[in-house]
């Protein structure tokens, strides 16, 4: 695979060694993946100021972050860039800054963080995110795979560290099923942070034509109707981070997202508006729910609802929005963060013994 290579910022020194080491990192994936030698991907270093603005022009988050992927569309793809045969990948920029903050933070320095960063962005050119716990679990794998290529797996750098049994495959921080968290794959609040602070993508791409690079394996396939659902929970985080963006929230300054889906596949969304008197603040949730109401919409025709905010874990519904939910009786929620991770409950685990029209009736 070819790697352009940039250092586009003055702020960080980087050191040769940590280029060489990234580099490396990027050409593991690319031999674990098969890609062929004309496979051609870009690689920036820039400084926060830069990815944070293309953090807010692109996902509408409004901060630095430490990785950006950005993949190629096929549709724009000039054909004529690199030769025919050129398979141009995309784009991956990385904060160096950020990625000197979080070497620190997370103890393990900045070649080993850089070289994760690129690691990660470049498996999310490839198809793979880590919307639900599965392709989280197979994405962690795989960065795994590339990592110990170089020995700097999570598992040599807890055997480094003396750890007799790291939990180098713990990505699955969350049993959607239980909602608990369990022994086998509970990590440590650093460790969370860790995967939920760098892992990020725009526009993943998935390469449907060729099947070396279905990231669907080794943690159970997925199902056609999986797949959909995936999708669907995917436009429903879109649409609810966008709808974010124009929360009211001069007083929290807390900007909460939230969308509806309805069996006509219809989505409505919302965002929360606060008031000066404070108890008339209204949530994200209800305000997707009633946008959904006076469009006609009525109980028992919304599929599944999504909420979204700037949290460190998901973002869990108030108790008046969930006596909405089941008004409307929504039988899906998916509890979000901006960065993308998810859990999804039913109404029931979020409202059981819910008071009901049928109760006074
Ligand atoms: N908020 C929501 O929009 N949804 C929730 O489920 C919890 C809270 C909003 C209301 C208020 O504007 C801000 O978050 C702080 O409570």
């Amino acid at each position: 695979m070819r790697i352009n290579f940039s250092d586009d910022q003055d702020e960080v020194r980087v050191p040769e060694e940590a280029i060489k080491l990234l580099k490396q990192g990027l050409q593991a994936v690319a031999k674990l993946h098969k890609l062929s030698a004309k496979t051609e991907v870009s690689v920036s270093l820039v400084n926060d100021e830069v990815i944070h603005v293309l953090n807010k022009d692109y996902r509408g988050i409004d901060r630095p972050t430490d990785v950006l992927s950005f993949a190629l569309d096929e549709a724009e793809e000039p054909v004529e860039i690199g030769g025919p045969e050129t398979h141009l990948l995309g784009d991956i920029i990385i904060s160096a800054e950020t990625a000197v903050r979080q070497g620190k933070e997370y103890g393990h320095g900045l070649n080993r963080e850089l070289v994760y960063l690129g690691v990660h962005s470049l498996l999310h050119l490839l198809g793979y995110d880590h919307m639900n716990q599965n392709d989280k679990a197979v994405m962690r794998e795989e960065e795994e795979k590339a990592l110990q290529m170089l020995h700097l797996s999570q598992a040599d750098l807890d055997k480094a560290a003396g750890k007799t049994d790291p939990e180098h495959f713990a990505a699955t921080v969350v049993d959607s099923a239980s909602g608990k968290q369990t022994a086998k794959t509970a990590k440590s609040k650093k460790q969370k942070e860790n995967s939920a602070e760098i892992k990020k993508s725009i526009k993943p791409k998935q390469d449907k034509t060729d099947k070396r690079k279905e990231p669907k394996k080794g943690a159970g396939t997925m199902s056609q109707n999986d797949k959909k659902a995936d999708k669907t929970i995917k436009k429903l985080f879109k649409n609810a981070l966008k709808t974010r963006e124009n929360a009211y929230v001069p007083f929290s300054k807390f900007k909460v997202g939230a969308a509806v889906l309805t069996k006509s596949g219809d989505i409505y969304t919302g965002c929360n508006v606060e008031n000066s008197s404070f108890g008339l603040t209204v949530c994200a949730e209800r305000v997707a729910m009633f946008n959904a109401a006076a469009a006609g919409v009525r109980p028992g025709e919304i599929t599944m609802l999504l909420v979204a905010a700037d949290t460190e874990d998901v973002t869990s519904p108030c108790g008046a929005c969930r006596q909405v939910m089941a008004e409307f009786e929504i039988p899906v929620i998916v509890m979000a963060n901006v960065r993308g991770d998810m859990r999804k409950v039913s109404l029931e685990e979020l409202l059981p013994f819910s008071f009901k029209a049928a109760d006074f009736a």
